[in-house]
């Protein structure tokens, strides 16, 4: 495979990334987090994400050359997330690239977010650690706020969902507990982590979710009718009291559904290795779940392997990029992308 200088960015959400990537390599990451900006609404604000995002975008991309030590002139290629992500969102990196390209003379490649998510567990820092073998086939979880999908890796390009969340993906649904329990702003998962951590998950159970279905897919929205309903029984003294405890058992059913399925997964798809990623898998009380799992089954589990790949960066990107350089089209200069707010991992999309 080609190591080639791309310069990588993705404002799919709330956050404005760029990055500079050589192979797996990643030689800058740099990102503008709005969290301040969309705390209050407990989602994220297209309008206000898309205007910010305007305002930020030139300034992080020079700082990402920067930090990389390197200028336009050396980038050989710019990957950007065409989906999927919010469309106003979305068509602010690409005009800025349909800019930039053909100012520069730069090609461009189209990259799917969560196609970034699941490779972000391969990335290396400048120096080329750590180096991590891929074995296939693999299972990847990921598990963010805006997605909740297991994939089957048989290849670097040969990626298939075999089973996904019918309806909000699990970090929506620990951020809408967040906010039902302690009115807790976006995100609420993190808030989540930390009360569940001094509480006993078995002493305000959930119910178990979808026991009886036979399929791979989660869904979640029972679990927040069950918290919807707990919460309306309890006192206000009531719910301080257990709030820990409330957490604990929420949390517990949320990742004990993930589990659950994904034991289902391994055992039809004897996976070689799992990789847990997106902004969830920053959970401790996850990833103990899933190092369990893999030790059970006897298959490394691999993680993002710092912070600033956990959540949406560009690093991922420009790394994904680079492992499926093999099937990803190189658009010529100045090309304005098509976005693709609803992009499937598994769908080829032209540009
Ligand atoms: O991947 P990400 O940064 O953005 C997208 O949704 O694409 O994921 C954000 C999600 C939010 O729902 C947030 O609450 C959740 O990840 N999250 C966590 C933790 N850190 C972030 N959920 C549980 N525990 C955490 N420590
Ligand atoms: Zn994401």
């Amino acid at each position: 495979m080609k190591d080639q200088l791309l310069l990588a960015i993705d404002t799919s959400a709330d956050d404005t990334c760029a990055a500079v990537t050589k192979g797996r390599r990643v030689l800058s990451n740099v990102r503008y987090s709005q969290i301040h900006l969309h705390s209050a609404f407990g989602g994220i604000f297209p309008t206000v994400a898309k205007r910010a995002h305007e305002l930020k975008i030139p300034g992080i991309v020079e700082r990402a050359l920067k930090r990389a030590s390197v200028g336009w002139k050396d980038i050989d290629g710019i990957a950007v997330t065409y989906g999927p992500g919010l469309a106003p969102a979305l068509t602010v990196s690409h005009r800025y690239v349909s800019e930039m390209s053909s100012i520069h003379s730069i090609p461009t490649i189209p990259v799917n977010h969560m196609a970034g998510h699941l490779y972000s567990v391969f990335a290396q820092n400048k120096v080329g650690n750590p180096f991590r073998e891929i074995t296939f086939p693999f299972i990847a979880v990921l598990i963010s706020g805006g997605h909740t999908e297991f994939i089957l890796a048989r290849g670097y390009d040969d990626l298939t969902i075999v089973g996904r969340t019918l309806d909000d993906a699990a970090g929506e649904a620990l951020d809408k507990a967040a906010r039902m329990l302690v009115g807790a702003g976006y995100p609420g998962g993190p808030v989540m982590e930390t009360l569940a951590r001094s509480g006993d998950p078995k002493k305000f159970p959930f119910p178990k979710a979808m026991t009886q279905r036979t399929d791979l897919d989660v869904s979640f929205s029972g679990l927040k009718t069950a918290m919807v309903n707990a919460l309306a029984r309890l006192s206000e003294a009531e719910k301080i009291l257990q709030v820990h405890d409330i957490a604990a058992g929420f949390q517990e059913s949320v990742f004990g559904l993930v589990e659950r399925k994904l034991v289902k997964i391994i055992e039809v798809y004897d996976p070689k290795m799992l990789v847990i990623a997106g902004g969830v898998s920053a959970n401790k009380a996850l990833r103990k779940k899933m190092r369990a799992l893999g030790t059970k089954h006897g298959i490394p589990v691999r993680f993002p392997t710092t912070k600033a790949l956990e959540g949406d960066n560009a690093a991922m990107i420009g790394v994904a990029a680079y492992f499926m350089q093999g099937s990803l089209p190189l658009l010529k200069p100045g090309t304005m992308i098509d976005r693709v707010p609803r992009g499937r991992i598994d769908e080829k999309y032209s540009f």
